[in-house]
C-alpha cells in the first residue's frame, strides 16, 4: 500500500496540488481527516499518514473520564452506536502524556477536540491549550451537557453557541472549529451563530442519538439505553445538513457522517464540504483513509479539478 500510494504522491504531483483546500485558518495538503474518537497513532501503522490534511484527538474534558459502563459499542444492520461516555485521561495528563507524543510523531497539522461543562470552562480549558506547543487549531466538541443550563447540550442552542464562540475567539488565534450536532430542529442557525461568534469553520455532524434493543429479550444492546449513532446508516442525513449549513454560512465546514470511501466523500465536497472525516470506517476498513485519498486524487486529475471546483456545486 505504501508502495502505490508513493505512486500518487511521487507520480501525480497535479493531483496531489488539486487535493489541497483551506479549513479556515488551514492549509491543507489532502482534505482528509479523522473523526474525533475514532482514529489514534496506532492506526498509522496501516498507511502513509501523508494521506491526512490534519489529525483531529479523542475530546478531552478538564478532568479524567472513565466513560460509560460496557455494553457500549453495539453494530447494527448500518452503522454504530456507542456509548463511550468521552472517556479520556482530562487536560492535565494529555498535556504532559499526549500531546508531546504528538508533537514527535504526528506530521500533519494538529487540532485537538475538547469539550466543557460550563462556558467558563471551555474557557479556561482553552487557556491553558494555549499555553501548550504543537497545537494548530481546536475543535469544540458542543454536544455535551451545560450544567448552567439544565443540562441541556451546549450545541442545541444559537444563543449559547454564539456566546461561547464570541469568548473562545477571543482567546486563539489559531484555527478555531465549532463541531455541531444533527440532534437539533434546525443546524442553520446554530451554524449562524457560531460563525456570527467569530468560528473559523465548522465541523458536522456528530452522532446521532440511536438505540438497539434485542427483540427476543427486550434487553438494550447498551447499557446506557441511548447511545450516539454513526456510519453509513447516517450518510444521508449528514449530507442533507451539510447542504443545509453550506447554504447558511460562509466559513468553510469539515464534514463527516457515513463516508466510508471517495465517492461518498465527493458528495459531500459537492453538498458544499471543503475537507471530510473518516470516522466509523476507520473500524471497518483500517485502509480506509489511503483508499479514499488515492481514489479522490485519481477522480481530480481525470477530471483537472480541484476540491474548490466541485466544492457546493450540487445540481438540484
Ligand atoms: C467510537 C466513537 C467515539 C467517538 N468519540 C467522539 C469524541 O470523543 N468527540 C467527538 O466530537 N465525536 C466523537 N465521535 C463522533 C465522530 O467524531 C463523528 O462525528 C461521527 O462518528 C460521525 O462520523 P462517521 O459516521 O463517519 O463515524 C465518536 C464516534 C465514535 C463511533
Amino acid at each position: 500500500m505504501g508502495a502505490i500510494l508513493n505512486d500518487i504522491w511521487g507520480n501525480s504531483i497535479n493531483a496531489v496540488k488539486l487535493l489541497t483546500t483551506r479549513l479556515g485558518k488551514l492549509e491543507l495538503s489532502t482534505p482528509l481527516l479523522v473523526a474525533s474518537g475514532t482514529f489514534d497513532l496506532e492506526n498509522f501503522e496501516f498507511f502513509d499518514p501523508a494521506c491526512l490534511g490534519a489529525f483531529v484527538s479523542k475530546t478531552i474534558t478538564r478532568e479524567p473520564k472513565k466513560g460509560n459502563p460496557p455494553p457500549r459499542l453495539y453494530e447494527t444492520e448500518a452503522g454504530l452506536i456507542n456509548s463511550i461516555g468521552l472517556q479520556n485521561p482530562g487536560l492535565d495528563k494529555f498535556i504532559h502524556e499526549k500531546l508531546p507524543v504528538y508533537r514527535d510523531k504526528l506530521s500533519m497539522p494538529l487540532i485537538v477536540s475538547f469539550s466543557g461543562s460550563t462556558i467558563s470552562e471551555f474557557c479556561q480549558m482553552l487557556e491553558t491549550l494555549e499555553a501548550s506547543a504543537g497545537i494548530a487549531g481546536y475543535e469544540v466538541n458542543v454536544s455535551c451537557p451545560n450544567v448552567e443550563n439544565e443540562g441541556i447540550a451546549f450545541g442545541t442552542d444559537p444563543d449559547i453557541v454564539f456566546e461561547l464562540t464570541r469568548r473562545l475567539q477571543e482567546i486563539t488565534d489559531k484555527e478555531l472549529c465549532i463541531k455541531l450536532s444533527p440532534n437539533v430542529t434546525d443546524i442553520a442557525t446554530i451554524a449562524a451563530a457560531a460563525e456570527a461568534g467569530g468560528a473559523s469553520s465548522l465541523a458536522l455532524i456528530n452522532s446521532l442519538w440511536g438505540m438497539a434493543i434485542d427483540y427476543r429479550t427486550g434487553k438494550s444492546k447498551i447499557k446506557k439505553g441511548i447511545g450516539g449513532y454513526t456510519g453509513c446508516g447516517v450518510k444521508p442525513v449528514a449530507l442533507a445538513l451539510t447542504y443545509k449549513v453550506a447554504q447558511a454560512v460562509r466559513i468553510p465546514i469539515l464534514a463527516m457522517g457515513g463516508i466510508y470511501n471517495w465517492q461518498d466523500a465527493l458528495e459531500f465536497i459537492w453538498a458544499g464540504a471543503s475537507a471530510i472525516s473518516l470516522g466509523t470506517a476507520n473500524f471497518i476498513n483500517p485502509l480506509a483513509a489511503p483508499e479514499l485519498i488515492m481514489g479522490l486524487g485519481e477522480y481530480l486529475l481525470s477530471t483537472k479539478k480541484s476540491i474548490n471546483d466541485l466544492k457546493g456545486k450540487v445540481e438540484i
